[in-house]
């Protein structure tokens, strides 16, 4: 659930790996992808490309609005209220960045053992400073955003929620000033909620920083970042091979 530039390929990418697993460990697992609107030039033949996917895959769920990072937290609350409409029946959800690679497996493991109800973790960063930069990505005013610190709050590369939050999220929303950087603002709708965020113990298990191929570690962490789709798909391949992850 990436910006637009991120690309089919980013997305083919998943479909092979970690996004073919349907049923992991007894659970049913859907995969969906959350698209804005192409822009620029080239977006009518964009949009057409867009459609074809959509009926080879049926993954796509594509809202109105502009799909740009500066429009990263709409998105987000478009994923917010998809997941409120038509997921009742289901108890998680991660949002994930396409370009990342995901051990279902851990994932779920991890799931088993969780709260069911007020429940989101991934990389929780806390105390995180504002940027004051304004050459920076991640620039914010003071007026914007007048304290110097931001709640805590989840990275948005992935991150894990139970599905009673979306509706509260959306209401929290409500009360809380829109800011663009879309893992703050969720955020600052948690801050809002006073619901707390749950970080692992086990800080293995969520990577920002990629973590260098080897089978026993990818055997036991959930997500993190990686060089190339390449690699995306490599580390998947290895993973899935038959034989022991770890050596006794
Ligand atoms: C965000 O999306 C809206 C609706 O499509 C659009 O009008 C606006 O220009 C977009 N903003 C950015 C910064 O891309
Ligand atoms: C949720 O589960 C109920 C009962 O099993 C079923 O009737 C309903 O269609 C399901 N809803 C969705 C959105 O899957
Ligand atoms: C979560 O772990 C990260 C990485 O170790 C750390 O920076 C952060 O302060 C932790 N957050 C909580 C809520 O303990």
């Amino acid at each position: 659930m990436d910006t637009f530039c991120v690309t089919r390929e980013a997305r083919d990418a998943v479909r092979t790996t970690w996004g073919s697993e349907k049923m992991v460990m007894d659970k049913v697992v859907s995969l969906f992808f959350l698209l804005g609107q192409p822009g620029h030039e080239g977006r009518e033949e964009m949009q057409q490309k867009i459609l074809q996917e959509s009926e080879e895959h049926h993954d796509i769920i594509q809202s109105d609005f502009l799909d740009s990072y500066k429009n990263l937290t709409i998105k987000t609350m478009v994923i917010m209220e998809w997941l409120a409409t038509y997921c009742q029946n289901a108890t998680y959800a991660m949002k994930i960045d396409s370009d990342m690679f995901l051990n279902v497996n851990s994932l779920i493991n991890m799931l088993l053992q969780a709260p069911r109800k007020n429940f989101i973790t991934g990389l929780v960063a806390i105390g995180a400073a504002v940027s004051r930069d304004p050459s920076s990505k991640w620039y914010l005013p003071k007026d914007v955003f007048p304290a110097d610190f931001y709640p805590p709050y989840a990275l948005g590369l992935g991150y894990v929620i139970s599905l009673d939050l979306p509706n509260k999220l959306i209401e929290g929303a409500k009360h809380v000033k829109a800011v663009y950087i879309e893992d703050v603002f969720l955020g600052l709708c948690m801050w809002y909620l006073r619901i707390p965020l749950t970080n692992q113990t086990d800080q293995s298990l969520f990577n920002y920083f990629t973590v260098p191929y080897n089978r026993c570690r990818y055997s036991k962490l959930i997500a993190t970042t990686t060089h190339s789709l390449q690699d995306q798909v490599n580390f998947w391949k290895e993973l899935k091979k038959p034989g022991p992850h770890c050596q006794p």
